[in-house]
């Protein structure tokens, strides 16, 4: 277990520069053991999640050199391998290799993936439309094992949008025989991602709207170079953090990608100068406002958190509406320790403006609560300690020495 202590109320003043998204790395990594050869993929986050899918490699034989950001993978002696271990039950994104692995070997056997509990997260819509594409499916109480022998050709309507079930089809559909049409898909920037990535190796997924064609496909390139997009998590963390605490510059941004997550900002007194691929934020005290998470082109569930240290201190109250996931709000919990007024109620948070909060003793509980919990720290008056501060590295590339580089004043303890 380690510990965040920071003294806080310091003024922050730097740059930093955004490194290549959690949420595209970890698919396009399981993506890449389709290229029977060599795939260079460039600007992946060195986060523990990454090395969680890298340890998933080493089961099936597959080499890789991994530095500076850049991941070589080299499939060309790939082995099947039942994936049972503790790294596929540590990250929920393992559960990508279903589908690529049954692109491959036409079948798998996976333990029930892990990940940050914020929720039940299930996965009976992966298996949903993993099965109607042709998959024969087992499912035991910790793990499910899929065989295909033949492809359908399908037109599958996904009952709910979902990042995880979209890719995961997309992933099994990649060899297919027969032209695979996905309906109410989740359209994310990192869907994309994964599908420009896919359409690189030789795939041919079209979209229109709301919908995925992906056409038979039997030509996989055996070697390709990519390079993924910049994670927009992590840059409106570093946003967040300037208008909370000085004057940061937030580099390699995609800001179109962040439209839903500045516009409000901007609309309510926010100090964020947006640039072609930066965005300068400087210390304001916003006006309060009510938010709805929602799917993108919505405001992103994993930003909530985030947001939340900076509504918690703005001047008025609101409602924060989040249902993607249940335990969405367990940020707020730990704020209202360091003095902020939020009232919690299932999907629904209503705050009160308050001026400052105090330093305190809190635990984070997944990644983007122990996002929340270090600018709390950064912004509040004293010392604050966050226990189980691990979760923040399984999302943000070198997070502590981009804060230090800030003017931030912490100290990571190992217990
Ligand atoms: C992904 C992201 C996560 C982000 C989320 C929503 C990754 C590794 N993680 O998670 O950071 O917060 O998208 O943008 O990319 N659902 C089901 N059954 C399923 C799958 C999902 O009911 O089989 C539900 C979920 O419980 C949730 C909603 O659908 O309520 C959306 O989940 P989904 O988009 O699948 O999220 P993840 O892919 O898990």
């Amino acid at each position: 277990m380690k510990s965040l202590e920071i003294k806080g109320n310091n003024f922050l003043k730097g740059e930093v520069s955004v490194n290549g998204s959690k949420n595209s790395a970890l698919p396009i990594i399981a993506a890449s053991i389709l290229v029977r050869g060599k795939v260079l993929l460039k600007q992946i986050p060195n986060i523990s999640d990454v090395i969680d899918m890298l340890k998933i490699l080493d089961c099936l034989n597959v080499k890789y050199h991994y530095h500076d950001n850049n991941l070589e993978i080299d499939s060309s002696k790939i082995e099947y391998c039942d994936l049972l271990g503790d790294e596929v039950k540590r990250i929920r994104a393992s559960y990508y290799f279903i589908g690529s692995l049954l692109s491959i070997f036409n079948k798998v056997k996976i333990s029930t993936p892990g990940g940050c509990k914020i929720g039940e997260r299930p996965i009976d819509l992966h298996i949903d439309v993993i099965e109607k594409i042709g998959a024969n499916c087992k499912q035991e109480v910790n793990n499910v094992e899929m065989k295909i022998n033949e492809y359908n050709k399908v037109i599958y309507h996904f009952k709910r949008k979902s990042v995880g079930a979209t890719i995961n089809a997309l992933l099994a559909s990649a060899n297919s025989t027969k032209r695979i049409i996905l309906t109410n898909v989740a359209i994310e920037p990192e869907v994309i991602d994964v599908i420009n990535f896919l359409n690189k190796i030789g795939c041919k997924i079209k979209r229109v709207r709301n919908k995925f064609i992906c056409l038979p496909n039997n030509k996989i390139v055996d070697q390709c170079e990519y390079k993924i997009i910049p994670d927009r998590i992590e840059a409106a963390t570093y946003i967040t953090l300037g208008l909370l605490t000085g004057d940061i510059k937030v580099n390699n941004v995609n800001v179109k990608h962040l439209k839903s997550f500045i516009k409000p900002l901007i609309k309510n007194n926010a100090n964020l100068v947006v640039g072609d691929s930066y965005i300068i934020a400087k210390k304001s005290r916003i006006r309060s406002f009510n938010i709805k998470a929602a799917e993108y082109p919505g405001f992103p569930t994993d930003a909530q958190p985030i947001l939340f240290v900076l509504l918690a201190l703005s001047e008025g109250n609101g409602i924060v509406v989040d249902n993607i996931f249940e335990s969405r709000f367990k940020a707020c919990i730990m704020l209202n320790k360091m003095g902020a007024s939020i009232d919690i109620n299932k999907e629904e948070a209503r705050y009160e403006g308050v001026r400052e909060l105090n330093g305190y003793e809190v635990e984070a509980s997944d990644l983007r609560c122990a996002a929340s919990l270090i600018l709390a720290g950064l912004v509040a008056n004293g010392k604050t300690v966050i226990n189980r501060i691990e979760y923040i590295e399984r999302g943000y590339n070198n997070i502590y020495n981009n804060l230090i580089s800030l003017g931030a004043s912490i100290n990571l303890v190992t217990n």
